[in-house]
């Protein structure tokens, strides 16, 4: 054979390279393909798909038990809706504070307590912490019953993980589907006509009032793309191997269905927040995207998402999983273009400025107004007409107690957040960034304590009077 007259010059150095390929170098690749999981940590080698699904599947009522543990020391998560008041479509808006105070304490007693007292003595309200993911140390997209069963009915695509379940109830939950209003068509109302736009329907429900540009944007949107979690590798959590995620899965017909994740920006694990989906409705008037990574365009955040937030931030993972690379100038483009046409639902209260219509209001209603543009000091973050700066704020909640470690989650400081609009916020429960408040009651408690405002049980009730007309 020819070639073994070449093997005296290239054996010394070649061999040795080849021996070190197999059996050094191969088995490392090998053991750290096998090592990286959908949330980053280790799941031991030599083990395939089914039986990393099948630990995982026996694990999960545990997991499940914890958590709704906690959700029930922390909330009263009965159903008890407010009577003559509705989200836009006509689903109960629930009532009353949901946090529950520590063992006899009353909120006109713990209110008198200065930020460190309360600290010193751990007398802040587990639910005015922050939140963990069902799983925290596992993460990833959750998606609530409903969304997967109409997604399936629809496109017979399956939005079940093997190793988890959504965790709050339904009726805590915006709306589904929710109506979605355009900038463009105010005449029309809800676009959506009571349905989950999704792309099985969106051609026939858009094709006369949008353009084709407009209308390639919204087939992206509804259009799946390979997630950490959903994608056809076998590091994923369901059953087959999957499509992937719409960006619609969790902003159902551009609002929220509070689909939750972790944030990918954040390191260690247990130092990432919980994010609750946040609506589209109003991303034309607003300036920053995302509770923290304050991008500048919808373009950038639409970009983002698929790229790196659908792979918790690593570029790694998501070439293995199939990352889709938008086109920037074209694909990009008409997804924030159809975006930016999402409006908020209509407020008949309000006027041209945003404020109350005093022929229209209530009289608890318009003192709610006064506290929130007076000694509430809502509008010092909440301007009208959209009651958002467009800004982010250090909340500081932190002030009031110790950081500690909450079923895998380290609670120690959020840091600044953007200030979400409240136009429409009766629409989009939970609230904050991470859905740790269950009802408008719950934010004025909440901002009650943390800006130390002193507020009477009377002007709570105005304040949310207020809200409930925005
Ligand atoms: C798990 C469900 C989920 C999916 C799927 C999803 N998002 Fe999001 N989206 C979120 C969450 C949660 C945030 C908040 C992120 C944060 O706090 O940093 C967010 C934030 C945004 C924002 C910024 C909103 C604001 O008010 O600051 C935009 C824009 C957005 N997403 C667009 C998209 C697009 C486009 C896609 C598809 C490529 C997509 N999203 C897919 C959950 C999702
Ligand atoms: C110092 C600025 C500031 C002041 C003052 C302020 N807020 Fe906020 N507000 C924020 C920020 C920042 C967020 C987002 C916090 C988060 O998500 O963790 C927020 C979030 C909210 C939310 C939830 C929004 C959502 O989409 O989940 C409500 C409701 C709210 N504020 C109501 C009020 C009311 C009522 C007052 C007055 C009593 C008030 N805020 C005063 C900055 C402020």
């Amino acid at each position: 054979m020819r070639w073994f007259r070449f093997l005296p010059t290239w054996l010394p150095s070649g061999f040795a390279l080849s021996l070190a390929l197999v059996f050094v170098i191969w088995p490392m690749v090998q053991a750290q393909d096998k090592s990286s999981t959908a949330d980053g940590s280790s799941k031991g080698q030599g083990d395939d798909f089914a039986s990393v699904m099948a630990r995982m599947k026996q694990a999960k009522p545990a997991i499940m038990k914890k958590h709704l543990a906690l959700l029930e020391q922390r909330y009263d998560l009965s159903d008890n809706p407010a009577k003559g008041v509705t989200m836009s479509r006509g689903k109960p808006i629930q009532q009353g504070v949901r946090v529950k105070l520590p063992e006899g304490w009353t909120w006109e007693r713990l209110t008198a307590l200065s930020p460190e007292e309360i600290r010193a003595k751990g007398l802040f309200p587990a639910g005015f912490l922050p939140l963990p993911h069902p799983n925290h140390p596992e993460g990833g997209m959750v998606f609530p019953k409903f969304h997967i069963d109409e997604i399936k009915r629809q496109e017979g695509r399956d939005l079940t993980r093997f190793d988890l379940d959504f965790d709050l109830p339904d009726h805590l939950l915006p709306e589904f589907p929710p109506p979605m209003y355009l900038t463009t068509r105010p005449d029309l109302g809800d676009v959506s006509q009571g349905k989950l736009v999704t792309i099985e329907n969106y051609y026939d429900l858009f094709k006369d009032i949008l353009n084709p540009k407009q209308l390639e944007g919204l087939r992206l949107l509804l259009t799946p793309m390979a997630q950490q979690q959903f994608n056809a590798t076998d590091d994923r959590r369901s059953e087959k191997p999957h499509r992937g995620v719409t960006c619609f899965d969790c902003h159902v017909n551009g609002h929220t269905n509070a689909a939750t994740h972790l944030v990918g920006d954040i390191r260690p694990q247990e130092f990432r927040h919980r994010i609750d989906t946040p609506s589209l409705r109003g991303v034309h008037v607003q300036r920053l995207f995302g509770s923290q990574r304050a991008l500048r365009s919808i373009e950038d955040f639409t970009e983002f998402e698929q790229r790196a937030a659908y792979f918790d931030g690593d570029p790694v993972a998501a070439t293995r999983k199939g990352v889709t690379i938008l086109e920037r100038g074209s694909q990009v483009h008409f997804m924030g273009e159809f975006q930016s046409l999402l409006d908020f639902p209509p407020a008949p209260k309000l006027d041209l400025m945003g404020k109350l219509d005093p022929k229209k209001a209530t009289e608890s209603e318009l003192r709610g107004q006064a506290l929130f543009f007076g000694k509430a000091q809502c509008a010092t973050c909440h301007p009208a007409p959209y009651y958002t700066d467009n800004l982010m704020h250090n909340l500081r909640a932190e002030r009031f107690y110790k950081p500690h470690l909450i079923n895998g989650h380290m609670a120690a400081a959020d840091g600044p957040i953007k200030t979400f609009p409240l136009r429409g916020i009766k629409d989009s429960p939970p609230y904050l960034h991470d859905g740790r408040l269950l009802t408008l009651e719950d934010t004025v408690e909440f901002f009650n304590l943390i800006l130390e405002l002193k507020l009477t049980p009377e002007e709570k009730k105005d304040l949310v009077a207020f809200l409930r007309c925005l």
